[in-house]
């Protein structure tokens, strides 16, 4: 009896303390790795019913049907969570633009995804991409309050399909843009209003456009011609988000605050974000686990002697803490991680010993002496492979040529680079020397001989192209005028080839109306149409040179301004100068001629339909596209033909004086945006009415305040984290075509 009632006592004893045991952990707020569905959700995300994460981190838990459950962040269906990478995987909606036969017009679906204030950003691993046959379709972050939009054109030639191939994204049929790293915000829109597809909607009725993790994406013909591009996964793309430890800007910041510091693993590592500010945990060398909870359910040691064959022990296994050990048995010796590598140990007499050392010892000298023989005259071959490269990579570019051309054109004014001077000067291309990257290639910041300039690292020309691109350069390279970025050299010895200009100090003219557009410097009207003249006057020389140019991608971004404002148009070079090769679309949404989207030819009435809508810009202020309202040219033509125009101009331009300025130069406008393109002025007329205009008294009385860059810049921006400034003009550049 008593031994009973002992067991009791015992019993309620063990099952109380075991309560205290759960209670104590609870009150820990001790979180778990949960489960959603079929979706493993480590700590620290979780999902609502838990109610142990941060409500950031938190996915909605819902039936969708059949007691099937998935997780949602909002209205996102979540795929997957990766701590080690810091992912997540995401379904993303596609947006769509259809032809509506009973209306006539488009009917567009678009969406858009605000993570702004929540761990996420998009990952640069996405790539926006646009299937149609006569589509533009743009990636955006909130209007006026980001910078960043990019975007690309799909066309079929005259509607026709069968010019796409399968697996292929470049433009026709099907394009793709990257993304840069810091975006939290998307949103994708199409521009229905230059690109009427009536007249293709048999065969393509729809475009579709999404930003996408870009390695599940392959083109095939068939998503032009039926709805499978949207039905795959019913109306969605899987996307990649990046996420971090946002409350901290990096591991140092995130040590200051111990209390908060998320890696509360004993055995985890902490690594600076990778794409905006932040951290992420991860275990140490030798650890796995979730370096996000403490305890056994953090970094536990990896038992590496449970799977020696992955681990590679072939002896005596040892586990210690973070690694393990790795002997060859007892009365062996050697090394037990590679297989056989232990031998019996035995023991030679001393004479046996002493000769073989002294055999090993004559061998060691003799193979030392040889292999230093192999290594030399492996140096001198590859030393000798690399010139013949060099010399190869000139020859293929067209340097021969391009020597013979310098030859008879006599002096040119014309530097063919070294190798070497460009790698040393560009620090072998390091990250640091990039002042932009576009469509066409890379531009880097040097100094040559003593002079800045910018080195162009063109994408790689096309093998049919090659002698033209040097007939090209001889031209190029010979276009003197003020208003033009000097081409100064080049150097033929790389892969592809590398243009070298004069540096140009300023800003673009896309900096200088985006700070226009935040208030942060007044632009006169009367810089605006000397900008204006001086670009004109440059796309018109290059238009009436004897072998003409066209720039083929006339925009604000492509306008440099050097010092007092002085326009430079740029970024023509890599380009094509002959109208009939163009291989790959050209030009940039919003500036490109709806003509040549239909025609597919580049002509130059395009430059100046480009050229136009940057006039408009300039009296305007606005941006050619906006998710919000129509395009800009769009409403400048209804505003003209409802002579409304006054509403759509800048109105700290307007007043009474300059009126008539703003109106002639808004008919000259409307000329050069004419479609087709038969009737538009040339670029000579159109430089010398805006010359004209620049030079009337009534813009000449208001002085233009001088820009002091880099105080606007750097104040505005230090509030903020010190990657915007950069995204910003990057992003700016890459307002490009995709290829
Ligand atoms: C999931 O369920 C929550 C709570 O019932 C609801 O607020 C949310 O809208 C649902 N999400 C989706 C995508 O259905
Ligand atoms: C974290 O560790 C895993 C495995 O050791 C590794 O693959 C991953 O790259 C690490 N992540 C970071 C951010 O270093
Ligand atoms: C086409 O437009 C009409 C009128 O605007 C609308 O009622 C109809 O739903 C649209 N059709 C489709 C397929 O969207
Ligand atoms: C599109 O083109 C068709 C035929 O060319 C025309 O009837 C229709 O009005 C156009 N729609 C728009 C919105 O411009
Ligand atoms: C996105 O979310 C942030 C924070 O919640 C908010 O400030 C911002 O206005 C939102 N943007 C849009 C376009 O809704
Ligand atoms: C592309 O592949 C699809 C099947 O995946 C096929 O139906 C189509 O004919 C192919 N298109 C071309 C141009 O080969
Ligand atoms: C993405 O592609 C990979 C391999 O191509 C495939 O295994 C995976 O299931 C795809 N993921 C999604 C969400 O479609
Ligand atoms: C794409 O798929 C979604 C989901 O099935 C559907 O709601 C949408 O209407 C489809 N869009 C088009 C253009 O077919
Ligand atoms: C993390 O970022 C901070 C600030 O950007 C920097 O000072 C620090 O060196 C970085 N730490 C590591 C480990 O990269
Ligand atoms: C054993 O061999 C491995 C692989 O070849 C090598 O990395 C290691 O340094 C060797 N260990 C010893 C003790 O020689």
């Amino acid at each position: 009896m008593t031994s009973h009632r002992g067991l009791t006592t015992t019993t309620l004893c063990l099952a109380i303390a075991i309560a205290a045991e759960l209670l104590a952990g609870r009150a820990e707020g001790q979180c778990q790795n949960t489960k959603c569905g079929d979706v493993e959700i480590p700590y620290p995300f979780s999902t609502s019913l838990d109610k142990c994460a941060a409500s950031a981190f938190e996915f909605d838990c819902n039936d969708t049907g059949n007691g099937v459950y998935k997780p949602f962040y909002g209205n996102v269906e979540v795929l997957s969570v990766s701590l080690q990478l810091g992912q997540v995987r995401v379904m993303n909606h596609i947006s769509s633009s259809c032809y509506n036969l009973s209306s006539k017009e488009m009917d567009s679906d678009t969406w858009q995804l605000n993570m702004t204030g929540t761990p996420f950003m998009l990952s640069d691993s996405n790539k926006f991409t646009v299937v149609g046959c006569r589509t533009q379709a743009y990636i955006a972050d909130q209007d006026y309050v980001g910078k960043y939009m990019s975007g690309c054109v799909s066309v079929c030639r005259r509607g026709d399909v069968w010019k796409a191939t399968n697996g292929t994204c470049s433009g026709i049929g099907c394009c793709q843009t990257a993304i840069p790293k810091g975006l939290d915000y998307y949103q994708a829109f199409f521009d229905d209003s230059s690109m009427n597809t009536s007249g293709i909607y048999n065969r393509t009725p729809c475009s579709y456009a999404v930003l996408m993790d870009s390695s599940n994406f392959t083109f095939s013909t068939t998503y032009l011609t039926t709805s499978e591009f949207n039905n795959t996964y019913d109306g969605r793309a899987p996307m990649v988000l990046d996420w971090a430890i946002r409350s901290a800007n990096s591991c140092e910041e995130a040590w200051k605050k111990m209390d908060s510091y998320a890696c509360k693993s004993t055995n985890s590592e902490c690594f600076n974000s990778t794409n905006g500010p932040g951290y992420t945990c991860n275990c140490s060398k030798g650890y796995e686990g979730n370096p996000y909870l403490e305890g056994p359910n953090g970094c536990r040691d990896i038992d590496e002697c449970q799977d020696s064959k992955t681990h590679h022990c072939y002896g005596e296994c040892r586990n210690k803490p973070g690694g393990f050990d790795c002997n060859c048995p007892a009365g062996s010796k050697g090394n037990a991680t590679i297989p056989d590598g232990c031998r019996k140990d035995f023991r030679l007499p001393l004479k046996a010993r002493l000769a073989i050392g002294a055999v090993i010892c004559v061998l060691v000298g003799l193979f030392s002496f040889l292999g230093w023989e192999v290594i030399r005259h492996k140096r001198s071959i590859k030393k000798q492979a690399l010139l013949r490269q060099t010399h190869e990579f000139f020859l293929q570019h067209g340097g021969q040529l391009l020597l013979e051309m310098m030859k008879v054109e006599g002096n040119v004014g014309f530097t063919l680079y070294e190798r070497g001077e460009i790698e040393t000067a560009t620090s072998n291309f390091n990250k640091e020397h990039i002042i932009g990257e576009g469509g066409q290639g890379t531009v880097y910041r040097a100094a040559l001989n003593g002079v800045n300039v910018a080195i162009k690292k063109c994408k790689e020309i096309d093998e049919s192209r090659k002698m033209e691109f040097v007939q090209e350069l001889v031209i190029l390279c010979r276009v003197r005028h003020p208003n033009i970025v000097k081409l100064l050299g080049c150097c033929l010895q790389f892969e592809a080839p590398m243009l070298v200009y004069e540096f140009v100090q300023n800003k673009t003219l896309q900096e200088l109306l985006d700070l226009h557009r935040s208030k942060r410097f007044h632009v006169t009207l009367g810089t605006r149409m000397r900008i204006a003249a001086e670009s004109a006057e440059a796309l018109a020389h290059l238009h009436s040179l004897p072998h003409p140019i066209i720039h083929g991608d006339v925009k604000p971004s492509n306008i440099l301004l050097a010092e007092g404002l002085i326009a430079k148009v740029s970024d023509f070079g890599c380009s094509t100068i002959d109208e009939n090769t163009q291989a790959v679309p050209k030009g940039t949404p919003g500036y490109i001629d709806p003509d040549y989207l239909l025609e597919y030819q580049l002509t130059s009435k395009n430059d100046v339909y480009s050229f136009g809508v940057i006039l408009l810009e300039l009296l305007t202020s606005k941006k050619p596209l906006s998710k919000d309202r129509k395009s800009l040219t769009l409403m400048f033509q209804e505003a003209m033909a409802e002579g409304t125009l006054f509403e759509l101009l800048d109105s700290d331009m307007v007043d009474e004086a300059s009126m008539r300025v703003m109106h002639q130069a808004a008919v000259l406008a409307s000329q050069c945006l004419v479609v087709p393109g038969m009737t538009r002025p040339t670029m000579v007329l159109v430089a010398a009415e805006l010359r004209r205009l620049a030079l009337a008294d009534e813009v000449q009385q208001c002085p233009q305040p001088p820009l002091v860059l880099e105080d606007l810049s750097f104040v505005e921006m230090g509030s903020t984290t010190s990657g915007v400034y950069s995204l910003e003009k990057k992003a700016v550049l890459s307002i490009e075509f995709a290829r």
